[in-house]
């Protein structure tokens, strides 16, 4: 008998240091227990995977929630299930194609004409390591739908969102931002082979830099802009990517898997965060790594880069600036 006390001992520090080393990397739930009653919330990409959850989550704290999705079979399902759960009845479906600018333009002029409010949009959707596929406008798609498109939405709803203030955005960007690079020169990858990592992380990289950007331009209107990574989650994010399907690498990385991926429910909680806890009330231009506060990669930082970045998209996506205050002009 004693011969096994050794082993069981060696396994059961194992077991419990993994199960530590999981919940250190998953980071933990959101801590704030606020509750927003009366919020009007958008979440992109929220019939699946981490939008899912964060509309869920703050469906239970009591906002007025708007699902805002591409495929509406799909969006209303989710938005059915929420209610359900939740018996938070104000959780509608709408259409947003973030793949077309007429479909952003109409999405947005649907919800300045029908909603009073916007207290807080999510920034989730994204698609990651497509093949080179292009957006209705012609957009590299991962810079099109990742950046571009929220990019438009966001500054289509900025009035709605300066006329609720205090009002929040949240952009959900990604740790690979860190190895992404914006080239200027090339930014649809309509001249260089197309890599399908380098565009996702460009798309995350830019997702940062604006947030920055638009922090710094939304001084003193009570509307504040931060960005996240959430961490690593089992969602469909990798369906492009071969790993799902593939019975070889589920069975090799399942165990890595185990340990460093969370569930989309523990993802969603950087987003419910930013968007409702009361000591970040007033906190804006930060990038969060889970639930803490970080600095980003050092391009992310560069003002200059950021600049050129939201004067090129605004061009890219037919926005008109005002020149003396580089805001868009009133309609
Ligand atoms: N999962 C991770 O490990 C991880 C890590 C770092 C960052 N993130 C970020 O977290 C966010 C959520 O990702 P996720 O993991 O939850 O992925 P997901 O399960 O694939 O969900 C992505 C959502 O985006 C939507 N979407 C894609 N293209 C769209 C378009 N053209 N218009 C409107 N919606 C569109 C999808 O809609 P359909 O279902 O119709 O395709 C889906 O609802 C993303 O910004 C992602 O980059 C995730």
């Amino acid at each position: 008998m004693s011969r096994y006390v050794l082993p069981l001992s060696v396994l059961g520090t194992a077991v419990g240091g993994a199960v530590l080393l999981k919940d250190f990397v998953s980071g933990g739930a959101c801590p704030s227990k606020a509750t927003i009653p009366g919020k009007t919330v958008i979440v992109t990409g929220a019939n699946t995977g981490i939008g899912k959850q964060t509309a869920l989550e703050l469906a239970k704290r009591g906002g007025n929630i708007i699902l805002a999705c591409r495929d509406m079979e799909k969006c209303e399902a989710a938005a059915k299930e929420i209610r359900g759960e939740t018996l938070n009845h104000r959780v509608n479906a709408r259409h947003l194609d973030l793949a077309s600018l007429k479909s952003i333009r109409e999405f947005a002029a649907k919800v300045t004409e029908e909603e009073e409010h916007v207290h807080i949009l999510i920034n989730n959707a994204a698609v990651m390591r497509c093949p080179h596929w292009t957006t209705e406008d012609g957009f590299e798609m991962q810079l099109g739908v990742n950046y571009l498109g929220h990019f438009l939405l966001t500054n289509l709803l900025l009035d709605k969102l300066k006329a609720s203030a205090p009002s929040r955005i949240i952009n959900v960007s990604s740790l690979a931002h860190v190895a992404g690079h914006i080239d200027f020169g090339d930014l649809n990858w309509e001249q260089r082979k197309y890599d399908t990592k380098a565009a996702y992380c460009q798309s995350k990289l830019a997702v940062v830099l604006s947030t920055k950007e638009l922090s710094r331009r939304l001084q003193g209107t009570g509307v504040t802009v931060n960005a996240l990574h959430p961490g690593v989650a089992r969602t469909e994010l990798g369906r492009h990517t071969g790993m799902h399907s593939s019975a070889f690498s589920s069975f090799t990385l399942g165990p890595i898997f185990w340990l460093l991926v969370k569930s989309p429910q523990l993802a969603a909680q950087p987003s419910v965060y930013l968007a409702v806890a009361e000591e970040l009330e007033g906190v804006s231009g930060k990038y969060f790594d889970v639930l803490k506060e970080k600095a980003p990669a050092p391009e992310a930082e560069d003002e200059e880069v950021a600049k050129r970045l939201w004067a090129e998209s605004a061009r890219l996506v037919g926005l008109e600036m005002s020149h003396e205050r580089g805001q868009p002009l009133p309609k």
